[in-house]
């Protein structure tokens, strides 16, 4: 059976720590989207880890952990990952499993990134510049490079091909680069990725199915950047909601049983796009400060606003989330009222259903208003112990989105954690 986490909102919801408390019920971790513009924090022992491309199952033993033929890789980045991860003691050979149909992000994808979205100007998405979007464009144009080829006789042809494709869009943008600045990195990680297990994934997934192993389906990014139903085109490149774990492992949907959607108890977002219940002001600021929203993976500034019921609402229909994880509930500790916003109003009517797009109507968010409550969460291990001002807000939450809060998260440990 499959079970998939993934995250509600616009990213950054704390998967990294959920899937690391989820692992141990596990036999096998596996990443089916996105690619190094995700950073999934892991805090355990005192130490902080972050992981961009390697499944977060990774610190533990007994974890098989796979990246999916979804995802797509960066292999200066992913030897960087793995050698920062070995230096731990986890032995990366025996446990990661990379599938030969996930496509490479070359040198010349990032450039590309850059020099599109400094075109964009101020419509720029805000992209990580991890050449993600170039990448999944060449994908989707028949046209991209995949992990299996580095192993292939014609593949110093295949990758010059390519870039040089890439080189024409780039010299015809006027844009400054040396490629060979990049390109020794780039042979060199490749080469260092052949002595890992790279696999023809969905034959691998579907056996160990067949033999009753419990796969966790790790998701990246959010469903509000998904490249269908996010608010686009503010998103990323890849399918993030649970159909993208079929297409990016290679299962039947048949397989899937828990969904385990991710939200946290406030919004954030990095880059740019809608974001209807932004605080640019003192809140939001105090948000960002509690909440440390700076960006795992490029150090942004994260913009903070409330709770935004409509769009959870509307991930959840999109996942067919059955179990709900609420995280950094912590961080809302101390604020004197905390606001959810629970409707819009859209050119004077009020709705609780996303428009067609969020940024070309006059879009009010309504709100609810609750006490709030102070002192540190972090400590408490059951519900009832919450602050009864904290639980008449979740209780209200979980009234309006009819699917079980299981799990609260009130710090970044993994003991930081209250099962329900
Ligand atoms: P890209 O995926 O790097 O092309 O970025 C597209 C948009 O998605 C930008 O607004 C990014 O800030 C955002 N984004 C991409 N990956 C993540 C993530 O892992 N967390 C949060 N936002 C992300």
């Amino acid at each position: 059976m499959v079970d998939v986490v993934l995250g509600l909102q616009w990213g950054d919801e704390g998967k990294g720590k959920i899937v690391d408390v989820l692992t141990p019920q596990y036999d096998v971790v596996a990443r089916f989207q996105g690619g190094p513009n995700a950073g999934h924090s892991l805090e355990f022992g005192g130490n902080k880890y972050v992981l961009n491309t390697i499944p977060s199952g990774i610190f533990h033993e007994h974890c098989t952990n796979i990246i999916g033929n979804g995802v797509v890789i960066d292999p200066v980045q992913l030897k960087k990952e793995i050698e920062k991860a070995s230096a731990t003691g986890v032995d990366i050979k025996k446990s990661l499993y990379i599938s030969q149909k996930a496509h490479l992000i070359l040198p010349t994808h990032r450039l590309v990134d850059a020099a599109s979205e400094a075109k964009k100007g101020e419509h720029k998405v805000g992209s990580t510049l991890r050449g993600i979007s170039p990448t999944y464009q060449d994908k989707i144009g028949r046209s991209g490079l995949r992990v299996g080829d580095i192993l292939t006789d014609g593949f110093a042809t295949k990758y010059r091909n390519a870039t040089n494709i890439h080189c024409e869009l780039l010299n015809s943008l006027n844009f400054e680069y040396n490629l060979a600045d990049h390109e020794p990195a780039f042979f060199e990680a490749v080469e260092f990725l052949k002595q890992f297990k790279i696999i023809n994934s969905e034959y691998f997934v579907n056996d160990l199915i067949k033999s009753g192993k419990k796969i966790l389906a790790e998701g990246a990014q959010g469903t509000l950047l998904d490249i269908d139903f996010g608010s686009y085109p503010f998103v990323t490149s890849s399918n993030t909601i649970t159909g993208g774990a079929c297409s990016g492992l290679g299962i039947s949907p048949q397989h899937i049983q828990k969904v385990y959607g991710i939200f946290k108890a406030y919004c954030t977002r990095v880059g740019n796009g809608p974001f209807p219940t932004e605080q640019e002001n003192e809140t939001g600021e105090m948000l960002r400060k509690l909440g440390h929203e700076f960006g795992a993976t490029t150090g942004r500034p994260r913009r903070t606003g409330w709770l935004d019921l409509p769009t959870l609402k509307y991930a959840i229909m999109l996942n067919g989330v059955t179990d709900l994880i609420c995280t950094k509930s912590d961080v809302l500790s101390g604020f004197e009222e905390v606001l959810v916003c629970d409707r819009y109003k859209i050119e004077g009517a009020e709705t609780s259903e996303l428009p067609y797009s969020m940024q070309d109507v006059k879009l009010e968010p309504l709100y609810r208003s609750f006490p709030g409550w102070t002192g540190d969460l972090s400590k408490i291990k059951t519900y009832n112990e919450l602050p009864e001002t904290f639980r008449n807000y979740m209780d209200y939450v979980q009234s309006q989105i009819e699917v079980p809060v299981n799990v609260i998260s009130v710090g970044p440990d993994r003991e930081e954690t209250i099962i329900r």
